[in-house]
């Protein structure tokens, strides 16, 4: 694992949106005609990051042309076009705004008529384009990764959840402060379905975050913080600013700062 401390939200934004744009373009070197998978989220956290990639995808350091696309999850029963679903959020706050086709995007259908086949669909979809080469990721004040609220199991698939009242306060401020406004079940990917992604980069800003960030990279390996799942994966990769490590040990960020000193010339 590494552990990235940018001093604020703004430096963590332009920090991530530079590192997908390099990982893309060495993929693209590599392998031109392979599209390259992308894992997205929603929330507060990644608007920003969206937004330093629209600018380099305006400034030509990164195109999406050859980008597919798989979203984390999306409300059940909320219409698409309603402006909190998570399909309005990721066409108005990024997919808009860049190049990339339509066909590419992947975002869960809550309002499928058969929901557990929707579920199946998604993780048949993911597996039949090769997997998801970079899973970009939020993470809940509780240490949800995507919709998977503590205790879901850390060898959990794509599938219906329901979303704890926790969420519901924290995310209620996107519906007017309306708790009963907010919907009570969500479709998910699972928390194995993040980690089977070749690469993972997960953020964190605010000290809201800091014990979620404390629990994933210091507590035990455990689905009572679903954001610990990231210890077991080889390539993860923790952004943060300085409010969201306040709870982390002296230790671990010395080690962390460490790491990142010897490697600083080349960011991989
Ligand atoms: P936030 O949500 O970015 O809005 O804080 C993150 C999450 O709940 O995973």
């Amino acid at each position: 694992m590494r552990l990235i401390i940018e001093k604020n939200p703004e430096s963590v934004a332009v920090w991530t949106a530079q590192y997908i744009a390099k990982f893309i373009n060495r993929q693209f070197e590599n392998a031109p005609d392979k599209p390259f998978v992308l894992g997205l989220p929603t929330g507060g956290t990644p608007l920003e990051t969206y937004k330093e990639l629209i600018k380099l995808n305006k400034q030509g350091e990164i195109s999406f042309k050859n980008v597919i696309t798989f979203n984390m999850d999306e409300y059940v029963g909320l219409p698409e076009d309603h402006p909190e679903s998570y399909h309005t959020f990721m066409w108005q706050n990024f997919f808009n705004h860049i190049d990339i086709q339509p066909e590419n995007v992947n975002i869960l259908d809550g309002n499928a008529p058969d929901l557990l086949k929707e579920c199946q669909d998604y993780e048949d979809k993911i597996k039949a384009v090769g997997g998801i080469d970079l899973f970009l990721c939020g993470v809940g004040a509780n240490g949800h990764l995507a919709f998977n609220e503590p205790f879901s199991s850390l060898a959990s698939r794509t599938r219906l959840k329901t979303i704890t009242h926790q969420t519901r306060i924290d995310n209620s401020r996107f519906f007017g402060g309306k708790l009963e406004d907010v919907p009570r079940n969500a479709l998910t990917v699972g928390v194995a379905t993040v980690t089977d992604a070749r690469h993972l980069l997960v953020l964190a800003v605010g000290e809201n975050k800091a014990l979620a960030v404390k629990m994933g990279i210091e507590g035990a390996y455990s689905h009572t913080w679903t954001i610990s799942a990231i210890q077991a994966h080889p390539k993860a990769l923790v952004v943060c600013d300085e409010k969201a490590i306040q709870e982390l040990s002296a230790r671990a960020v010395d080690y962390f700062r460490d790491i990142e000193d010897r490697i600083k010339k080349d960011i991989w």
